[in-house]
């Protein structure tokens, strides 16, 4: 696996393998996956133990999801790893269509694979793209995440091919809000 420095910026400095600070404390959640969650990722290992996610190992899943990209049009291929705080990841790729309005970036669909599936309580996601961009999330995307996971942290790739740690609320400072919360 690839070793990348990461970088944060703006107000989301600390340590890079931290993106499950907001909205911990869950009482039923079992104080392990707490603590986990808390310092780093989490995930759930075959034994039902929840082990730490690092940055990299969530962006190198983003690199498996890459290789089924389906970008025949913009040869621009994208995956994208979402962390729950549970420890899931579910994988998503952009897969575009000959009437390229209908295509649909990685980041978008792993999320509504996983709503679609019951899933949420997003607190990560990794997106992995070509080399050589500076690859953050598109702004439909960041709107996607918005509605699920305002706090969620964004690790994505820069042109130096640097992992920079961003959270969403730095992406995206003002997004539109129809409605307060439905939480
Ligand atoms: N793409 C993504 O998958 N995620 C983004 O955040 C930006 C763009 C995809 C859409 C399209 O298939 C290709 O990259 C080129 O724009």
């Amino acid at each position: 696996m690839t070793r990348r420095r990461v970088s944060t910026t703006g107000a989301a400095t600390g340590s890079g393998a931290a993106p499950a600070r907001a909205r911990t404390g869950s009482a039923a959640a079992p104080a392990r996956a707490r603590r986990a969650a808390a310092s780093g990722s989490a995930r759930r290992s075959s034994n039902g133990a929840v082990r730490r996610v690092t940055p990299a190992q969530l962006m190198a899943e983003a690199e498996i999801a890459r290789k089924r990209a389906y970008a025949p049009y913009s040869k621009f291929r994208v995956g994208a790893a979402l962390l729950t705080r549970s420890g899931q990841i579910i994988h998503g790729c952009n897969v575009e269509n000959a009437s390229l309005g209908l295509s649909i970036c990685a980041e978008r669909n792993a999320v509504w694979k996983a709503v679609s599936e019951g899933i949420g309580d997003f607190v990560a996601i990794a997106v992995a793209a070509e080399k050589g961009h500076d690859a953050s999330p598109c702004g439909g995307c960041r709107q996607v995440l918005q509605e699920f996971a305002p706090d969620i942290v964004v690790y994505w790739i820069d042109h130096t091919d640097k992992m920079v740690r961003t959270r969403l609320g730095e992406l995206l400072a003002r997004p539109f809000q129809l409605v307060r919360s439905q939480k």
